[in-house]
């Protein structure tokens, strides 16, 4: 079965178990200033969950096309899609968990046939501080099901990820139990971090298995459900919502109590043919062949390219056909992103023409049996696409020769702060592809770029008074509270790996989104597995004594010599320079130059999760961290 026939069968199976099919909601939602995007298919139902009766009854069905620009970068792996289709079932007060686990058991392995062997599925281990008792009665019903399948499945009691990673699984195994951070669901993560007044409770994610042999023990430890690696991939979550949040923060029963069921369209079907690339559905794959026409380059030589292209543009043909256009601002910023990307990657590719008009038809073609209520400009998306294209590759062009002239003209061949501005406000070349385009052609960008843009943009526009110049950064970028999160998380990892890995480590670039925190550093190996968890663990330990966080100024020389500060860029500092100290004084834990903004305290950082280590360029390696 292709991803059409899967959606189509789930609808009609959800149909012959009394529930009424409902149109999917637009991804620009109109009422939710909360996100950007519909991020699932409980979003544009959240009212009904918490109570109101819904015209269409208590069963409702639908396939909900969903946006989570948050993954944007973790595209170019097997399963990470930045747009995806939700398949999602919801009982409003009327069936629970008795009914939904063998419901949808049925439904893979009946409907769609997947192998029960291959199927694995998580329920919530409770918790002691909120109160909520472990979800025994879930695990029981699977236990029942997969029995009647055929199957004897044992229990398992993994607790948090990390200790499944070292524990991995034991013969006959299939139902795991795990803590909040796997098995809570609220749309703010984790139990701590529920939303004050939304429904939430413990769910039970169903998994499936591609074969021992997809598992890369050295790099993400042993494989279980909940282990990063290619082996299990999540392919459906059954949220029991039992809860809502109260203003106190603690939790109180919903007076009735739903079944928020979301399955992943494209994981489904990846799984019905058993492979562990989603870019080989049938919603995909034609992107694929297609971009390798066109740069007659093969998928197996350029994976991570064609994956990103392959998505950005099925998401920039998505929210085009439901008639937003790109622009400077929000929804219309990420659109503009998505296609930025997608050329900036077909460029690494040595696709130097236009191809969205070549391509886009493609995914149209995909969706045709997306109903015109939700793609109501399917007619001129195209137009609109490959306007915006022309439109980026003069302005590239143009960019990037003056790009190419400030390197020349800079001793050290650094891009600043202030370089990037000016690239902005005169030339019309985003930041963002600036600091992008920085890392492809291995340009050194000053330590504190981003902060002398900043810098460079207050002042403009304060002289100026003109608040709408320079927008470009508008939408994505955050100037919050995350974003110096980060900063300082930054700091951690960098001393972390001085203590752990090499005194002789140093910053060699650094990237902040709201998202995640990036750093580059010096090494000319891998970091083994067991120095990625020390330096985790190292970063953890520090939040978990909640350090101070403080700066002062000092001449730049006694700042070196006598402080052992670190920082990149000696030459270029001004003479007064602004230190970091996290820690001590006397002793600090670490002591850097650096603009900020920092936080006060280290405590107030989360949990902090190395998501990725990988090579930069020669020598330089790359780690991708989140706090959660
Ligand atoms: N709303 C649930 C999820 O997004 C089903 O996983």
């Amino acid at each position: 079965m292709n991803a059409s026939e899967i959606r189509q069968k789930f609808l009609e199976y959800q149909v012959s178990l009394g529930h009424k099919v409902i149109p999917p909601a637009p991804l620009v939602l109109e009422n939710d200033p909360t996100t950007l995007f519909t991020g699932s298919g409980m979003q544009p139902l959240l009212p009904y969950l918490l109570g109101e009766p819904h015209p269409e009854g208590k069963r409702l069905t639908d396939s909900q096309p969903s946006m989570r620009l948050q993954d944007i970068e973790d595209v170019g792996d097997p399963r990470h899609t930045t747009v995806f289709e939700m398949l999602g079932n919801w009982s409003l007060g009327d069936y629970f968990k008795k009914e939904q686990i063998p419901a949808f058991f049925k439904f893979l392995t009946e409907v769609v046939g997947l192998d029960p062997q291959k199927i694995y599925v998580t329920c919530f281990i409770g918790n002691d501080e909120y109160g909520i008792p472990k979800d025994t009665e879930a695990a029981e019903i699977w236990q029942r099901v997969f029995k009647d399948a055929g199957v004897e499945a044992k229990i398992a009691e993994i607790g948090s990820a990390k200790d499944g990673d070292k524990r991995g699984i034991k013969p006959g195994e299939h139902i795991f139990f795990y803590d909040d951070h796997e098995n809570w669901w609220s749309r703010g993560g984790g139990i701590d971090t529920t939303p004050i007044g939304d429904p939430c409770g413990p769910d039970s994610e169903v998994f499936y298995d591609f074969g021992e042999d997809k598992q890369d023990v050295e790099k993400y430890g042993k494989s279980h459900p909940a282990s990063d690696g290619a082996r299990f991939m999540e392919i459906g979550n059954q949220v029991f919502m039992q809860y809502r949040r109260k203003e106190d923060g603690t939790f109180e029963e919903l007076e009735h109590k739903n079944v928020d069921f979301g399955g992943g369209l494209e994981r489904i079907t990846a799984a019905s043919i058993d492979s562990f690339d989603v870019f080989k559905i049938s919603l995909l794959k034609p992107i694929i062949d297609k971009l390798e026409e066109i740069s007659g380059k093969s998928y197996d030589s350029n994976t991570d390219e064609m994956r990103i292209i392959a998505d950005h543009l099925r998401g920039a043909y998505l929210l085009t056909a439901q008639g937003l256009t790109p622009s400077n601002k929000q929804q219309g910023y990420a659109l503009r992103r998505l296609i930025r990307r997608a050329v900036l990657k077909a460029l690494d590719l040595g696709i130097a023409q236009d191809f969205i008009s070549e391509v886009v038809p493609i995914i149209a073609k995909n969706y045709e049996d997306l109903p015109d209520s939700i793609l109501t400009h399917r007619e001129s998306a195209i137009a609109v696409l490959e306007r915006e294209e022309r439109a980026f590759r003069q302005t590239l062009s143009k960019g990037l020769k003056e790009m190419g002239k400030m390197v020349a003209q800079d001793a050290d061949g650094i891009l600043t702060g202030n370089d990037l501005f000016k690239l902005q406000d005169t030339y019309g070349f985003p930041f963002e592809v600036s600091v992008e385009e920085a890392y492809r052609q291995n340009i050194k960008l000053s330590k504190d770029y981003k902060n002398e843009f900043d810098a460079a943009l207050t002042e403009q526009r304060e002289r100026s008074k003109t608040a709408s110049k320079g927008m470009f950064k508008g939408g994505l970028e955050d100037h919050g509270e995350m974003s110096t999160k980060y900063h300082t998380a930054t700091h951690l990892t960098l001393a972390a790996l001085q203590k752990i890995v090499d005194k002789n480590i140093h910053q060699k670039g650094s990237n902040i989104t709201p998202e995640r925190m990036r750093l580059d550093f010096n090494l000319d190996r891998k970091l083994t597995p067991e120095e990625k968890q020390a330096v985790e663990d190292q970063v953890n330990e520090w939040i978990s004594q909640d350090l101070p966080v403080k700066f002062a100024e000092y001449d730049k020389e006694y700042a070196r010599d006598e402080l052992g500060a670190e920082g990149q860029f000696w030459e270029k500092y001004e003479q007064k320079v602004k230190v970091y100290t996290v820690g001590e004084e006397k002793s600090p834990i670490s002591r850097e130059i650096c603009g900020g903004p920092h936080v006060e305290h280290t405590g107030v950082l989360g949990h902090f999760k190395i998501k990725k280590e990988e090579s930069s360029s020669a020598g330089v390696r790359r780690i991708k961290a989140i706090l959660e």
